[in-house]
């Protein structure tokens, strides 16, 4: 089995210079319709908000944002309608210079979207999201792509409906390719000379994301997950979740205004303060931005403790403005 496996995944492969080499996030791409109030509001009023407007949302297409913005060539790997929305969430990804030519289209499907509330007077979030019938991708799409264009992939579980086997078969995928291949340099996250690292996010809370801990090198687990798991505190998830993690993962829970803390394939614990802004005006998309950036760092093989820093610095910063414009 491994064997075919192999050989299918070889022969689609193109000579790709290493400093090409994209991140991947595979993902959720939606439209965020944003309403800024002034205070939240009480059920059942007629209020005016203060601004509104039409943003590309979802986990793994704002990862991109990110990365992108940061300078790290990068992909978007996931499920667009044709029908509504479209034109505004692929020339958003164009103009973001970020690749998408491995999404997958349905014509007949609706885009999903997302209400979104902002608070003006504390920058919180309150997200109604709605995905009517937009199919998930696949292993067969997933089989697709010539892994050996990438230099790192993602996986933002939040997109994950009643698919969760269907992402462990393409970290399995994964895993099967790096097997053949291995990396020039031994990026010094105790992941030694693997060619493609895999970094899942655990956000959503629902039992069966369980099933994506033993599969990550490095996992990011949400405060909304860790305490759905119990967990109380930054340090009791990160021992929690190592239970049952790879033995030498890498694995980072944020917080917050807490900001982030993260153990290493090493165990040794690190942590960031969070970074605050003058005011908080915007908090949506804080935790895709943290690990956007972690992630950057980390696909660069610099030090945990510097990667997580840089996260709530770059976190930090896109809460203090609206919408993710300007924060290189
Ligand atoms: P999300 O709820 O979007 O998943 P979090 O609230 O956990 O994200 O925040 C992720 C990171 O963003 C934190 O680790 C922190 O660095 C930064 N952050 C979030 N909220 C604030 C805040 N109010 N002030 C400063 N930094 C913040
Ligand atoms: C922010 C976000 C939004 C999107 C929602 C989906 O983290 O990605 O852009 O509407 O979450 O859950």
């Amino acid at each position: 089995m491994c064997g075919t496996v192999l050989s299918q995944i070889t022969r689609a492969e193109t000579a790709i210079n290493p400093a090409c080499r994209k991140v991947l996030c595979v993902g959720l791409a939606c439209l965020d319709s944003i309403h800024v109030v002034k205070t939240f509001p009480v059920e059942d009023t007629d209020v005016r908000c203060v601004s509104m407007r039409w943003q590309r949302g979802g986990n793994a297409s704002n990862n991109c944002t990110v990365l992108s913005q940061l300078g790290a060539p990068c992909e978007f790997l996931g499920t667009l309608s044709m029908k509504q929305h479209l034109n505004v969430i692929v020339e958003d990804f164009k103009t973001s210079n970020i690749c998408i030519d491995n999404c997958i289209y349905y014509d007949t499907c609706d885009a999903p979207t997302s209400v979104v509330i902002i608070n003006q007077s504390n920058g919180s979030r309150t997200i109604i999201h709605s995905n009517n019938n937009l199919p998930e991708l696949t292993l067969d799409d997933f089989k697709k792509l010539d892994l050996s264009q990438y230099s790192w992939i993602h996986f933002e579980a939040s997109f994950l409906g009643r698919n969760v086997q269907e992402v462990v078969s393409m970290i399995e995928w994964v895993e099967f390719w790096n097997e053949s291949h291995a990396s020039d340099n031994d990026r010094g996250h105790g992941l030694g000379r693997k060619a493609l690292p895999i970094s899942v996010e655990i956000e959503k809370p629902r039992a069966e994301m369980q099933d994506l801990v033993p599969c990550a090198d490095v996992l990011f687990v949400g405060k909304d997950y860790a305490e759905f798991c119990g967990c109380t505190s930054m340090s009791e998830t990160l021992e929690k979740i190592a239970e049952d993690a790879k033995p030498n993962a890498t694995i980072i829970s944020a917080w917050g205004e807490q900001g982030a803390m993260a153990r290493g394939h090493d165990k040794t614990v690190v942590q960031s303060p969070a970074f605050s802004p003058h005011k908080v005006l915007d908090t949506l998309g804080a935790g895709d931005t943290f690990c956007g950036a972690t992630i950057f760092g980390l696909s660069r093989g610099n030090l945990l403790q510097d990667c997580i820093v840089l996260g709530c610095q770059i976190a930090g910063a896109k809460v203090g403005m609206d919408g993710f414009a300007g924060l290189d």
